[in-house]
């Protein structure tokens, strides 16, 4: 064979691999509203800057006639390139393919660029679109999942993992995304569950769809598992773009800090005027958030789950922060179950990839009720406690408003290692709410005073004047400084400018015991 004709023959099979399992399947995938493997990618990543690993891998299977069906790939489209001129490893599974399916040496092409990732330090962006298991193979497909598990599991706080659910992801593989740092999902055309409806109608005999059991919406607003909801693939892929923008490489680099930033639209001063002057009224946690980060430079993580807090990065003079906040407009920002779990995961991501925690406070105490006891809300409150105790990241926070009992030790307090603690002059920070306080303080006083009720409001207006500042705290140092509203976006950025170099180690262990 002449060297042209090898030539052409290397590019006759870079076509057939392009193709995946052929044309006509491609164009099922497309009048599903679906995108190919290798569009995905190339959305994903900078252009031309995707560079395949094992094009040409095969599937070694025999049984069942596969050994008369194989396609280039396998199923799975895997390599690196880039994502704002950063390297990344990528995996895009092929549904034209075998569905997607995952068979012995589909994972090991991902097993391969998540080696190469932990090896160099790069992040994994996992693109799922698979009926799962690789039938015909059997177990030795369970045996590739929980190779990737493993190495989901090793890469954990190493290099950071986000995961696109962009299809179907059911039974054991919804595991590999959930062990992952972030899950994006797109609304209608995503789904994960460990058992499908047929199953659970068998079961349980409950009647559900797909979309109802495992559908972006259902894993955003309910379960928790996904992290973003996407209008549509290329919204998906474009977040995954913006998410990495935040983020270090691994877990020994710092975050990218932005030359290029804007202030805040609004003037600082419009946020003197953001705390009502009623305890009882809410206001938008958000505008706080906005109204102190860079222009435009906030992501929301779990925006549409456990909404009484609030997560997600943002940039502070450039440099990748993340946000802890409660939000007063939802059950008044108090901490439930939900919320505690919500809040300790990212706590736990930003402290193993170096992004900086700004926490936002102004938390009633956690949710009172029967419901929340029996359901554990002691131990999902330790997470968030946990989390917080255990990260060395810098830690600046502001207490907006209310700081109530074991909340305020929670959020990010002085006396469990916050760097910077301010705090607004609307400030409350006491054991509990100020009615509640002076009802059970006070009972015997108030229910022998002439008129009660006046006893009362006097007591609470005493209770108010003495205890629901931020003065105490800050007699005694526990907040560094009190500031107006207006000096906080200044303050958190020479915060973060002294801390920049911070080092703070945790006692030899091999891990600590979180309380799952
Ligand atoms: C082999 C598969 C496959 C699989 C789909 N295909 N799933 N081949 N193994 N798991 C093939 C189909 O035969 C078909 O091939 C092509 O992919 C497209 O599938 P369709 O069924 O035509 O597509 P659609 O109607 O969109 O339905 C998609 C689907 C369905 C919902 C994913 O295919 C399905 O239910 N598949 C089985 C899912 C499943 O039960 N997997 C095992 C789950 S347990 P042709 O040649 O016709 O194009 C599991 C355990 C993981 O995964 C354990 C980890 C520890």
């Amino acid at each position: 064979m002449s060297t042209a004709d090898k030539l052409a023959r290397l590019e006759e099979l870079r076509r057939e691999a392009r193709l995946g399992g052929g044309a006509e399947r491609i164009e099922q995938q497309h009048a599903r509203g679906k995108l190919t493997a290798r569009e995905r990618m190339e959305l994903l990543l900078d252009e031309d800057s995707f560079r395949e690993l094992d094009a040409f891998v095969t599937h070694r299977a025999s049984d069942f006639g596969l050994d008369e069906e194989r396609y280039l790939g396998d199923g799975v489209v895997t390599g690196h390139g880039t994502i704002d001129g950063r390297p990344v490893f990528a995996y895009s599974q092929d549904f034209t393919v075998f569905g997607g399916s995952l068979s012995e040496t589909h994972a090991e092409k991902i097993c391969k660029v998540m080696d190469l990732a932990m090896e160099n330090g790069m992040p994994v962006i996992g693109l799922s679109d698979s009926g799962g298991a690789r039938i015909q193979e059997g177990v030795v497909s369970l045996g590739g999942y929980a190779e990737i598990f493993l190495r989901n599991t090793l890469a954990s706080g190493v290099v950071p993992q986000i995961s696109l659910v962009l299809g179907p992801c059911a039974g054991g593989a919804v595991y590999s995304p959930a062990i992952t740092d972030f899950t994006i999902m797109v609304d209608g055309s995503s789904y994960m569950f460990v058992t499908g409806p047929n199953v659970v109608k068998t079961v349980t005999h409950e009647e559900v769809d797909f979309e109802g059991l495992g559908g972006a919406r259902i894993h955003n607003e309910r379960s928790g598992v996904a992290h973003f909801l996407a209008a549509g693939e290329p919204q998906a892929l474009e977040l995954a773009r913006r998410l990495t923008s935040y983020l270090p490489p691994n877990n020994i680099d710092l975050p990218p800090r932005l030359a290029d930033w804007d202030p805040p639209t609004s003037a600082p001063e419009t946020l003197d005027l953001l705390i009502p002057d009623s305890a009882q009224r809410s206001y938008d946690m958000h505008t706080a958030i906005v109204g102190i980060v860079d222009r435009e430079s906030f992501l929301e993580v779990h925006a549409h789950f456990a909404r009484n807090i609030i997560c997600g990065f943002a940039r502070i003079e450039g440099r990748s922060v993340g946000i802890v906040a409660q939000q007063p407009e939802v059950l008044a920002g108090v901490l439930d179950i939900d919320a505690s779990d919500k809040a300790a995961r990212f706590v736990r991501f930003c402290d193993c990839f170096n992004v900086p925690l700004v926490t936002l406070v102004d938390v009633p105490g956690f949710l009172p009720g029967v419901e929340q006891e029996h359901r554990g809300i002691i131990r999902h409150g330790a997470k968030l406690l946990y989390a917080y105790c255990e990260a060395t990241v810098p830690k600046v926070t502001v207490i907006t408003r209310k700081a109530y009992g074991g909340a305020y030790d929670v959020m990010s307090s002085k006396h469990i290692r916050g760097d910077f603690n301010f705090a607004w002059p609307t400030a409350e920070i006491a054991v509990m709410g100020v009615e509640g306080a002076v009802n059970i303080v006070f009972r015997d006083r108030i229910a022998a005073a002439r008129d009660p009720e006046a006893e009362r409001v006097a007591l609470i207006a005493e209770y108010e004047e003495r205890f629901a500042n931020p003065y105490i705290a800050a007699g005694r140092g526990y907040i560094d400084e009190v500031i107006r509203p207006a000096e906080t976006r200044e303050r958190i950025a020479s915060a973060l400018s002294v801390l920049e170099g911070k080092r703070q180690s945790l006692p030899a262990k091999k891990h600590g015991n979180i309380p799952l």
